[in-house]
Formats: C-alpha cells, sequence, structure tokens
C-alpha cells in the first residue's frame, strides 16, 4: 500500500496577542507551541486514531494535515504532493480529496437549510454530476449514511444530535474524499448514539477504501476502529503504532495512564489513571526535557533536562521514552 499522506518533522505554533505584561515589560509575544516536530505516514486505506487530552495538538495536527493552516515548519505531502505548496486549483482539488466532519453537529450545519438542500449544495458547488441527477445522489447519500428519505425535508433544530452527525458525514462523503478526518465527531453524542456512528464510521471505511483520521479524547473510542493509533501529548507523538499492540501492551507511562482512564479496562493500568488527574501543563511553557515529566511515575533525572527523548523502534510501535534508551538498536 503507498502513503497518501506523509507528515515530516511539522511544527504549528501560534502567536498570542501581546497581553499588557509584555506590553509594559517589552517581553516578545507568546508563542504557543501546538504541533512540535510531528511525523508520521498514513497508508491509503489505513485508520490512525489520534488520541490524547484536551489542548494536546490533536484539532491543530488534523488542520495541518489538509492545509487549512499554516505551519511553522516540516512538510505535509498528500499523495506525493506538497500540501503547503499549490496554486489555488490543486488546493480545491485537495479540498475535495481530504474532507473534516466536526465535533458539534449543529454547529457545523446551515440552520437554515434544509437536509437535502444541504446535501444538494454541495453537488451543486462541485459540480460533481449534472443538475437533474442531483436528487437521486442526495437520496443514494441519505441511505448510505442511514438518514431516512422523510428526514430530507427537515432542518437541523428538526433533528435530533446522530442524526445531525449523519448529515455532517453524508455532507463530507459527497465529494467521494479519499481522507475522511473525523475530529471528535461522536464525543457531543449519547454512549448509544455513539456506538451507532462508530459503527457507521467503520462500514463506510469498509465500504469505501477510505482513509481515516479518527480524533477522540478517549482511545476506548478509536481502538476498535483504528489499525494505528497515535497518542499526542503537549505537541508531540509519545507513542505510534499497532493499535492492539498498544492496548495490550502500551510502552509509554503516559499512554498506560489513559489506558487505565478507560471505565472498562480496569487492569492493572488503572493503577496510573490518576496520573491523569489535573490539567495538562500548557504548551506555552513546555516543561524542559521530556514534556510528561513532572506526571510521570518513572521520571528519571535524563527525563528531566535536556532534549526530549528519541523514538525507540519496536516491530509494531514507536516510542519516545527514556526508559526505554537501554532497548536502542
Ligand atoms: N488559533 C489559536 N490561537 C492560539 N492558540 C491556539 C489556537 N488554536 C489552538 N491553540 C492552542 O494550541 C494548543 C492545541 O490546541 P488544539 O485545539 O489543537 O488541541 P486539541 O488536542 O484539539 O484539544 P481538544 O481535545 O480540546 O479539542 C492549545 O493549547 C490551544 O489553546
Ligand atoms: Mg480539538
Amino acid at each position: 500500500m503507498s502513503a497518501l499522506l506523509e507528515i515530516e518533522n511539522l511544527h504549528v505554533q501560534f502567536r498570542l496577542p501581546q497581553g499588557l505584561t509584555e506590553l509594559v515589560t517589552r517581553k516578545p509575544r507568546r508563542i504557543v507551541k501546538a504541533v512540535n516536530d510531528v511525523s508520521l505516514t498514513l497508508k491509503q486505506g489505513e485508520t490512525l486514531g489520534l488520541v490524547g487530552e484536551s489542548g494536546c495538538g490533536k484539532t491543530t495536527l488534523s488542520r495541518a494535515m489538509l492545509g487549512l493552516i499554516e505551519i511553522a515548519a516540516g512538510r505535509v505531502r498528500f499523495d506525493g504532493d506538497d500540501v503547503f505548496n499549490r496554486r489555488r486549483t490543486e488546493q480545491l482539488a485537495l479540498r475535495r480529496r481530504a474532507q473534516m466532519v466536526f465535533q458539534d453537529p449543529y454547529a457545523s450545519l446551515n440552520p437554515k437549510l434544509t437536509v437535502g438542500q444541504t446535501l444538494a449544495e454541495v453537488f451543486k458547488v462541485h459540480r460533481l454530476c449534472p443538475l437533474h441527477q442531483v436528487p437521486t445522489r442526495v437520496a443514494e447519500l441519505m441511505e448510505r449514511v442511514g438518514l431516512s428519505p422523510e428526514l430530507e425535508d427537515r432542518r437541523p433544530g428538526e433533528l435530533s444530535g446522530g442524526q445531525c452527525q449523519r448529515v455532517g458525514i453524508a455532507r463530507a462523503l459527497a465529494v467521494n474524499p479519499e481522507l475522511l478526518v473525523a475530529d471528535e465527531s461522536v464525543s457531543a453524542l449519547d454512549v448509544s448514539i455513539q456506538a451507532q456512528i462508530l459503527n457507521l464510521f467503520l462500514k463506510l471505511q469498509q465500504e469505501m477504501g477510505l482513509t481515516m483520521v479518527f480524533i477522540a479524547h478517549d482511545l476506548g473510542v478509536v481502538w476498535h476502529l483504528c489499525q494505528t493509533i497515535a497518542v499526542m501529548y503537549l505537541g508531540r507523538i509519545v507513542e505510534i503504532g499497532d493499535a492492539e499492540a498498544i492496548f495490550r501492551t502500551p510502552k509509554h507511562p503516559y499512554t498506560q495512564a489513559l489506558i487505565g482512564a478507560i471505565p472498562q479496562m480496569q487492569a492493572d493500568a488503572a493503577l496510573n489513571a490518576n496520573l491523569l488527574a489535573g490539567e495538562p501543563p500548557s504548551p506555552l511553557y513546555l516543561p524542559s526535557g521530556c514534556a510528561f515529566h513532572p506526571r510521570c511515575p518513572h521520571a528519571m533525572e535524563v527525563c528531566r533536562s535536556g532534549a526530549p527523548p528519541v523514538s525507540h523502534n519496536t516491530r509494531l510501535v514507536k516510542v519516545s521514552c527514556h526508559l526505554y534508551d537501554k532497548e536502542k538498536r
């Protein structure tokens, strides 16, 4: 399988507006290092689960993947072409090949348009088919995402959260994308509805051979959907690899804590769950050394200073942690 998406040493930073303190003390504007030296490759048809606590950079990384925000350094290639070095027409073409589904199903739909109009608009704007075929294509799309035909004339306010999310998914699928990025797209829904939407993603992935990035706070949500899992902490990927291997034998202490925090997986890892108490540190003030060291039960001297740990590759996963320095090969 060839690579659809290649990310190399990606950095994304936000400059905060100058506050009073900076103005008075003439200090430079503060910089949020939201994505810090991230590299990953996504093969055609692969499903990647991107997990980590709030603020770790998941949304920023996914927006950079699609060329939607400016990057500070690094490179993103989609199907071999640089995402940030494109002419306008090429950028439009990318918009069709890569789509995003958002967290809040109500907010991402136009409240004035019916389901039918919302979906028809995509076919018309992108000129995906002759006008007379639009109603048929809309009906097909609704069926594909499990929306019954009588919902076509309803507006978002008359739909449930799950139904709205299905409309959001249908809209993303209308252009027949190769890559679908779902950003926390079930977290706002009730648990039973979450399961239905996750099953829909699974079905679509199998039927359409979609390459997917599935973003969630909760590892439990992504693990049966994804072949690969990437765990992010303060802008960095601390562990990435085969989902099964990461679940069975998480290597990074942070991944162990995340798995311990999943309610239905009360194994030994649960002991580590209280590590995640409180907020993660701010990416404005990144700890030196390994950014996880202030919360890590295994932190050693080497973890506290110097450069962040380098990645260690095992057969199925890559982990950035000094605990594995001896296993270096
Ligand atoms: N436009 C922006 N301007 C300034 N800072 C930003 C901006 N967007 C994101 N950030 C900061 O960048 C960091 C990463 O944010 P991001 O939204 O990517 O995290 P996330 O992992 O998606 O979080 P969540 O799980 O809450 O959605 C956070 O500290 C956030 O406050
Ligand atoms: Mg986010």
